[in-house]
């Protein structure tokens, strides 16, 4: 059966700064956590780093043009912090934001609508060194830089992100320490996590500030789709747990104005949250246009016993805990198909994600602002890469969007993962996301067969029988 997608509906690729763009020390850019990251011994594999990644930096018409022969409708990229604002404080670097201004006029040229995302992982060193994300400070910097870069680029760009996944940054990066900047602290993660929400908050009202009142302002989180082993009371209390941790967190203040109540029941032997000031409820509450939802995989989850002990969740790391005052939660692998990242492929997490924000936040409106999967895509001998894995991954959750909004959910776009093979953080260059291949001694793009099987999803509006 055909299917239609709503008329508007925006169809995109995502990709981020730090993970595509090269040039790292060009035109005044300073270092970010990540650029200390990769050069520490043993946090990247291969000991990769994004000094050239996919030379996007060099290579930005040419990667417009492939967007919009691809018949793209939209691109989901992040300005780098310390390329726009070196040092994370004080002026901006007019080079960096040219980058950007050019970026962005080449997208509008091509009719493809630019969706910025102001923080995809990328802290400018200084700031880390002076506290990173556990200080508060750092949040009012990031108002800071928020307004610079909408000053910049706020006369021509209508769809804006605050944060991408700030699980991810203060979880992964304070708490298990596998992503920048390798810090393993189960308190400073949970600083992180607020002071990414006050960031959140402080930078909306920043944005808002500055742009017309036609822009967009959003935030994009990876919420856990989590499920329980069994429905034995344990087991269901380890999910509330996990769910607390990886979506309430974020999703009740920012968009209900307090923290949950479990959650700091939960996390009380560690602290009193006492680093939330009062009046920070009101700030971190900011009315959203939409609310981006990157989705790939699914948790099982269930208490931890002799049987099933404490289990690596699927973010690496080792004995440090991406998951604070949640130590008697075992982790489980789903069964089914997996990716090259050993992600289960379940596209009905998808779909319970889009239905429980749906029944959570009326009226406001979702974006899937990534989707995809890594596989171990290689040219065959005429340099045709095959990925039919991808196009069945892609094929299985468009129609979970799909069957979303055909229960009532109101997606407005959908955003693959990614556009071009690129730095997959800790797993350096070992795994492609890309629906286009790079070939990285050379740099050439080669479209994948789901580049050519997406293109025609976005042409028509419509997913093909399967
Ligand atoms: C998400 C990140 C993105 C990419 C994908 C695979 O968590 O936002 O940069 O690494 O995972």
């Amino acid at each position: 059966m055909t299917v239609n997608f709503p008329p508007g509906f925006l169809w995109g690729a995502a990709t981020a700064a730090y993970q595509i763009e090269g040039a790292a020390h060009e035109d005044g850019r300073t270092p970010s956590i990540w650029d200390t990251f990769c050069r520490t011994p043993g946090k990247v594999l291969g000991g990769d780093t994004g000094d050239t990644a996919t030379d996007h930096y060099h290579r930005r018409q040419e990667d417009v043009r492939l967007m919009a022969d691809l018949g793209l409708g939209a691109y989901r990229f992040s300005v780098s912090w310390p390329r726009v604002q070196p040092g994370g404080r004080g002026p901006a670097s007019q080079a960096g934001l040219d980058f950007y201004r050019a970026l962005v006029d080449d997208l509008l040229a091509h009719d493809i609508r630019p969706v910025v995302t102001l923080y995809h992982w990328d802290l400018p060193q200084e700031l880390e060194s002076a506290g990173g994300w556990p200080e508060r400070g750092t949040a009012h910097r990031f108002a800071d830089y928020a307004h610079l870069v909408s000053e910049a680029l706020g006369d021509r760009v209508e769809l804006w992100t605050t944060l991408n996944e700030p699980w991810c940054s203060a979880f992964l990066g304070y708490g298990s320490g596998v992503h920048a900047p390798g810090r393993t602290n189960a308190v400073a993660a949970l600083r992180a996590a607020h002071h990414l929400n006050l960031a959140h908050g402080l930078g909306a009202q920043a944005l808002r500030a500055a742009l017309p009142s036609r822009a967009q302002v959003s935030v994009t989180l990876n919420p856990s789709a989590v499920r329980a082993l069994t429905d034995a009371p344990p087991d269901l209390d380890a999910q509330r747990r996990v769910d607390a941790l990886s979506t309430r967190i974020f999703t009740e203040p920012m968009l209900r104005g307090g923290y949950p109540a479990d959650l700091f029941a939960d996390t009380a032997s560690l602290t009193d949250w006492a680093f939330v000031h009062d009046g920070d409820p009101g700030v971190i509450r900011h009315p959203l246009d939409s609310l981006g939802v990157n989705y790939y995989a699914p948790s099982l989850v269930s208490a931890a016993t002799d049987s099933h002990p404490s289990h690596d969740d699927g973010h690496g790391g080792g004995d440090a805990s991406p998951w604070p005052g949640a130590g008697q939660v075992a982790f489980h692998r789903p069964p089914g198909k997996r990716t090259a990242m050993d992600w289960s492929v379940d596209p009905t997490g998808l779909h319970d994600l889009l239905m429980r924000f749906t029944q959570e936040f009326p009226g406001l409106p979702l974006m899937v602002t990534e989707n995809g999967a890594a596989y171990d895509d290689k040219p065959d001998g005429q340099g045709v890469v095959h990925d039919p894995e991808r196009i069945a991954y892609l094929h299985a959750h468009l129609d979970a969007v799909r069957r979303a909004i055909a229960d009532g959910a109101d997606v407005r776009g959908y955003f693959l993962w990614s556009l071009l093979d690129n730095f997959e953080w800790a797993y350096g260059y070992s795994k492609r996301f890309g629906a286009v291949y790079v070939d990285y001694a050379t740099q050439v793009r080669t479209p994948k067969s789901s580049a050519r099987w997406y293109s025609q999803v976005v042409r028509t509006g419509q997913l093909p029988p399967y």
